[in-house]
């Protein structure tokens, strides 16, 4: 996810480039850059690293100068942090400049195609497709030219486009990633989101999928992809403007929760090509797949609960023996690992100083690394053998969701790649997986207007003392992260458990009143479940139950229930852990707490 900024009126750009910039820095950070247009024609500035070192490189915005330019502020996706990855991008011949938020699904094809026709590339990002595309296509009307454009492009964008030849307007269109119009008095903008703007203009156009915007310093005119022009409604913001460098939300939490179908949709829908699961990026060979002996699953935290569900998922896919260890522990513990290890270390942050350490463990023991990571360029990303991306973009909050559930879908995705490549699995039920992860993101939005219900449960029992989860086999996994995220943000004492364990000891805990929270999605455990609710029961637990729509004999059971999307059981922790993020979520926020920074914590624990 990044930020783009565009302005055209009477006022210098270059500072309020920087200035929009600045509040969309919570979209991605690990790079900036400007084009501006100046006298001299459009000049470009952009610098790897935070948006300060761009501001020193414009003399804080005396740089540059000119009335109209667009700016962009980075969060990795294709090509790590640099200056050269940095957007904005330049066309050949430097007649257009582009910046991009999203993800060019097909920029391999056209980057070879474009390569064939001359085109020189000098950046690692999908995005120079666009603006060597953008240079092919033009010929003198830069709307019709981002038309043809958008006829070639798959995936999610919102672009800003500068063209030489007119240096008083520039246009900007956008499919999937956000993009909304400022409204000025003599001067008109573009932005990302809200806080870009927001000390300029309130009036703003939101533009929907694939509307193409021309501005100039005192007319903003819409297209549909026909050319027909486009009548749009203003929309007044009466945000706080603090709020909204949250997107409106209170907390960068609640808003990662709710970015959590956008983000899934990100990581997965590149990476379904035809029917099938593609890693375009994988180098894991025939030869070494037939040969794995055993795959290792080390992380720390969250990402250590997504091993936990990794382990039922390859093992039910592969049958290929899979062990999960956090990593403090996997680097002490002599582990049995050589060529025909595979171990897939797990980091949001990918500078987690146990994981490293882990992973380096294994690689001198011969392990070949495989890695998921959500941002790209980070030590774990340059160090293991093979990446697997989350597109999560940058996650604020240090309570992770949308990058847990991001890893949980690549997790599904290498589940389905290696069984895929060994011929493990019939066509009838990779289709039926498949299926089952294309239509997450809608599942998950269903669950997230639910929301209310789920605030209601939190405010009865947000004084509790200590609150135990309940789950067996993929259930169970998802316990230890809706009791992690509790803990972390509501500092109520919580324990997840193994329900078929309960009985072995820790039950002498349960008491009158006492909060358990039971997962009873899998199917073939439900009535299990329903025993293990009993028994708690039958010690004065209130128990609220997450369960399957359809199962309704719960209701018998359980003091509260709440339901999820049916769907297939691979992507069932997807849809289970959205309810327990947002329990945690309102428990800590009817407690008062600092839920985007709770205390002690960090967002990446870089010390061992
Ligand atoms: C989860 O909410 C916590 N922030 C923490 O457990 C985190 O998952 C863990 O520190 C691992 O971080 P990483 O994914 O960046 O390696």
């Amino acid at each position: 996810m990044c930020g783009i900024v565009g302005y055209v009126g009477k006022q210098q750009v270059t500072p309020l480039l920087l200035e929009g910039l600045s509040k969309l820095e919570y979209r991605g950070y690990d790079s900036a850059g400007v084009a501006v247009m100046t006298e001299h024609g459009i000049e470009v500035k952009k610098s790897k690293g935070r948006l300060s070192i761009l501001s020193d490189m414009l003399d804080g915005g005396d740089a540059l100068k000119g009335n109209m330019g667009i700016g962009h502020t980075r969060w990795a996706t294709h090509g790590e942090p640099s200056d050269t990855n940095s957007h904005p991008h330049l066309s050949q011949s430097g007649k257009f400049a582009v910046v991009h938020n999203g993800i060019i699904e097909n920029y391999m094809k056209l980057r070879t195609y474009l390569t064939q026709k001359g085109f020189t590339f000098l950046s690692e990002t999908d995005t120079e497709v666009i603006a060597h595309l953008v240079e092919y296509y033009y010929e003198g009307d830069i709307v019709d030219t981002v038309i043809k454009v958008m006829n070639k492009v798959e995936g999610s964008y919102a672009l800003g486009i500068l063209c030489a030849d007119q240096p008083d307007s520039f246009v900007a269109v956008r499919k999937e990633s956000p993009l909304i119009v400022g409204l000025g008095e003599g001067e008109n903008f573009i932005a990302s989101d809200i806080p870009a703007i927001l000390s300029h203009t309130r009036k703003v156009y939101f533009l929907e999928n694939n509307e193409i915007v021309m501005l100039t310093a005192d007319q903003v005119k819409v297209f549909n992809p026909d050319k027909e022009e486009v009548t749009k409604s203003v929309y007044t913001v009466d945000w706080d403007i603090h709020a909204a460098e949250k997107g409106g939300y209170e907390h960068f939490m609640f808003k990662e929760i709710m970015e959590q179908p956008r983000a899934i949709a990100d990581t997965v829908k590149p990476r379904i090509k035809d029917g099938t699961i593609v890693l375009d990026d994988i180098s894991l060979s025939d030869e070494y797949l037939k040969n794995i002996q055993k795959i290792y699953i080390v992380a720390c935290g969250s990402a250590y609960h997504v091993g936990v569900v990794g382990k039922y998922v390859i093992e039910e896919m592969t049958r290929i023996p899979v062990e999960v260890s956090v990593a403090s522990e996997f680097r002490y513990a002599n582990p049995i690992v050589n060529e025909r290890t595979l171990v897939v270390v797990i980091s949001q942050s990918g500078e987690t100083a146990d994981t490293i350490a882990a992973m380096r463990e294994a690689k001198r023991l011969g392990g070949r690394t495989f890695a998921i990571v959500n941002a790209v360029g980070s030590a774990i990303a340059r160090e293991a053998d093979d990446v697997l991306y989350t597109w999560a973009g940058p996650e604020i909050a240090v309570a992770t969701t949308k990058a847990y559930s991001t890893q949980l879908n690549a997790i599904y995705m290498l589940s389905l790649y290696v069984a895929q490549r060994l011929s493990l699995i019939e066509p009838v039920k990779l289709a039926a997986y498949i299926k089952a992860l294309e239509e997450l993101p809608e599942k998950i939005e269903k669950l997230l207007e639910n929301k209310g219900e789920i605030q209601y449960i939190a405010s009865k029992y947000y004084n509790s003392k200590s609150v135990f989860f309940l789950g067996r086999s993929l259930d169970y996994a998802v316990a230890l992260e809706g009791s992690l995220k509790l803990k972390e943000i509501s500092y109520i004492h919580s324990e997840a458990y193994a329900a078929g364990e309960l009985k072995h000891g820790t039950i002498a805990l349960i008491e009158e009143g006492t909060v358990v929270v039971a997962l009873c999605t899998v199917k073939s455990l439900f009535d299990k479940m329903l025993s293990n609710i009993k028994e708690v029961k039958a010690r004065g637990a209130v128990v609220i139950a997450i369960a399957e729509e359809g199962h309704t004999e719960i209701e018998h059971e359980a003091d509260h229930v709440i339901y999820v999307p049916k769907s297939n059981p691979l992507v069932m922790p997807s849809e289970v852990v959205v309810p327990l993020q947002l329990f945690s979520y309102y428990v800590s926020s009817l407690k008062g707490l600092d839920i985007d920074k709770p205390r002690n914590l960090a967002k990446s624990v870089t010390v061992e």
